[in-house]
């Protein structure tokens, strides 16, 4: 199977989780498109979504589910979402598409946080994959020096020649060479930097379900 065909396997698997009636949470990147794909064929079932960003809103209008705005939501089964590391304890990386922010927000008003991902994902110890950190603009600097300290090496995440901007109009600075053994104090080390936004370390509410696409099928781990 190829990586999509696993994204695509586990966002199928998602729908189970899907309660009827409800407004379910939706994250942001590509196996979380593929759920929003899926989700258009059960579109009748539920009352709408509240998005994680721009591109999920306009992906779920797009497929004619009504978008909430989450000041009018106060309560969802489910949030569903991908990620870019998860460990066999539910803690994850994420934020490779820029969408941390919200998608933390969105995930903490969820009872249950279902995390989506193909097997490669899975990992022993959280920090091959660059941690994402959204800061306030004017804080770039003195932020990334605060990270250094912390032992990673940390490089403004740029596109085109130019600083890729959050939906917020935050940017990113992605932290290289960290081996987060301990993602719940790292998360909230981070989290107290002065003009840290969200660091992407989603630990201290990590997943409660995660449902990985392997090479013989999804297997599903509860948190
Ligand atoms: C976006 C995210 C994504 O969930 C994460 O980057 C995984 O993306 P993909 O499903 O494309 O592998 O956190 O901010």
């Amino acid at each position: 199977m190829t990586q999509d065909e696993l994204k695509q396997a586990v966002a199928r698997a998602a729908l189970d989780y899907v309660v009827d009636g409800d407004i379910i949470g939706v994250g942001t990147g590509s196996t979380a498109n593929f759920f929003i794909d899926a989700l258009a064929g059960v579109k009748h079932r539920i009352k709408g979504a509240v998005a994680s960003s721009e591109g999920t809103a306009e992906r779920l209008l797009a497929h004619g589910i009504t978008v909430f705005d989450l000041n009018d939501v106060a309560s969802m089964s489910v949030y569903i979402d991908g990620a870019d590391e998860i460990t066999d304890t539910g803690a994850m990386i994420k934020g490779g598409g820029a969408a941390l922010t919200r998608e933390k927000i969105v995930a903490s008003v969820a009872t249950k946080f279902i995390c989506i991902a193909d097997g490669s994902k899975l990992v022993d110890v959280l920090g091959a994959f660059p941690l994402p950190v959204e800061v306030i603009p004017m804080a770039q600097a003195v932020v990334a020096r605060k990270l250094a300290e912390l032992g990673g090496t940390p490089r403004l995440r740029v596109k085109d020649g130019r600083a890729v901007l959050t939906d917020n109009g935050n940017v990113i600075i992605d932290v290289l060479g960290l081996q987060i053994t301990d993602p719940v104090a790292t998360e909230l080390a981070i989290n107290a930097i002065v003009g840290v936004v969200t660091v992407g370390l989603f630990a201290a509410r990590g997943a409660d379900v995660a449902l990985l696409g392997m090479a013989d099928g999804v297997r599903t781990l509860v948190f």
